[in-house]
């Protein structure tokens, strides 16, 4: 397996490989996914299997347009209207009650009543969901548990073995821009829950929904989306967060300016300037590349809790957890 340029021609040939029944890996402006037609049992089987993805962990359908929403789902309530308004295409997922005469594979959903979707930002995903015509779903184009993949390197190193050459594909786009995954939040029940800070700000859908999400009630809804593990988004190596400065034998991983004695051959920086969204743009890649030097431990600089820094907090936290 190799990577192909997201070239016309070549999302071309991928629409034609998913309507065939194969996976293909694609960029959307969070991180990149591994798509398949999501009314094709087979192909979804393999995307759970070369994932090694619990059966338990649903998966969130792509589409290009509200058209394709509502022929997926029940309706859309007032307020998830707000936010589809203002931020799709964009890094928003909404859990909605899914309907039950579209064709979306029960092992997508996990046999869920509702199902996850989402309208991506990324030019090179817009345009393979319309060659398709139909939803794709795609969960990040990694190995279970692990780091998400921002360039499709990641994805050949990750997966390259495992997507069959006549019948897969990954696409190259380049960097994902945000680099952390869509925010998703349930709007299935009497209030919305956010299950998954992501690359739409809390403070934002606080505004516009006039409601009042903290990182604390995220933390207790926490269970309430499948599959979404304590341990996940994880390194090789073992994160110790909030620190100053490395130990001895410690990769770095600063934020801002770092600290003078900081002499480690280690050593990153997810964004000197202390620029949030230049730090999630950067964070899998670079614990990526410091778990490559093959370190047992790596520091992790204390990441202010705010905009995209509480979804970069909760990654790292989960990458922390054994
Ligand atoms: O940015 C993203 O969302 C990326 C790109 C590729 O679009 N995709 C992604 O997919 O992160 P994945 O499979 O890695 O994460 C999907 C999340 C999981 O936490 C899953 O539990 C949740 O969405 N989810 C999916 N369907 C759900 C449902 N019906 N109810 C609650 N949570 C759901
Ligand atoms: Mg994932």
């Amino acid at each position: 397996m190799k990577t192909y340029k997201a070239s016309l021609k070549n999302i071309n040939v991928a629409a034609n490989l998913l309507l065939k029944g194969g996976i293909v890996a694609f960029p959307t402006e969070t991180v990149y996914g591994l798509g398949a037609v999501a009314s094709n049992k087979k192909a979804i089987e393999r995307v759970y299997s070369v994932k090694g993805r619990p059966k338990n962990n649903p998966l969130i359908v792509h589409v290009y347009c509200l058209e394709q929403v509502l022929s997926i789902t029940k309706g859309i309530p007032n307020n998830a209207n707000i936010l589809i308004e203002k931020y799709w295409p964009g890094p928003l997922t909404l859990v909605l009650p899914y309907k039950n005469s579209s064709n979306i594979c029960k092992i997508a959903r996990a046999n869920l009543k509702t199902i996850a979707v989402r309208i991506p930002k990324h030019p090179v995903a817009l345009k393979l969901l319309k060659e398709i015509n139909s939803p794709l779903i795609a969960p990040s184009a990694n190995i279970a548990q692990h780091l998400s993949p921002t360039k499709a390197s990641h994805v050949l190193k990750d997966l390259g073995k495992k997507l069959l050459k006549h019948t897969d594909m990954i696409l190259d786009g380049g960097d994902t821009l945000i680099g952390i995954e869509s925010t998703v939040i349930d709007f299935t029940k009497d209030v919305p829950i956010i299950l998954r800070p992501g690359g739409l700000n809390i403070d934002i859908i606080n505004k516009e929904l006039q409601t009042k999400f903290n990182k604390s009630q995220y933390e207790e809804n926490k269970p309430v989306s499948p599959g979404l593990f304590k341990k996940h988004y994880s390194p090789h190596a073992t994160l110790r967060l909030n620190a100053d400065f490395p130990y001895k034998e410690e990769g770095w991983l600063g934020f801002g300016k770092d600290p003078n004695n900081i002499k480690e051959k280690h050593n990153m920086n997810l964004s000197l300037s202390g620029n949030l969204e230049e730090a999630a743009m950067n964070l899998f890649s670079m614990l990526r590349l410091l778990d490559e030097k093959k370190i047992k431990k790596i520091a992790v600089k204390k990441i202010p809790n705010r905009d995209i820094g509480i979804a970069i907090n909760d990654r790292l936290s989960r990458g922390a957890s054994n």
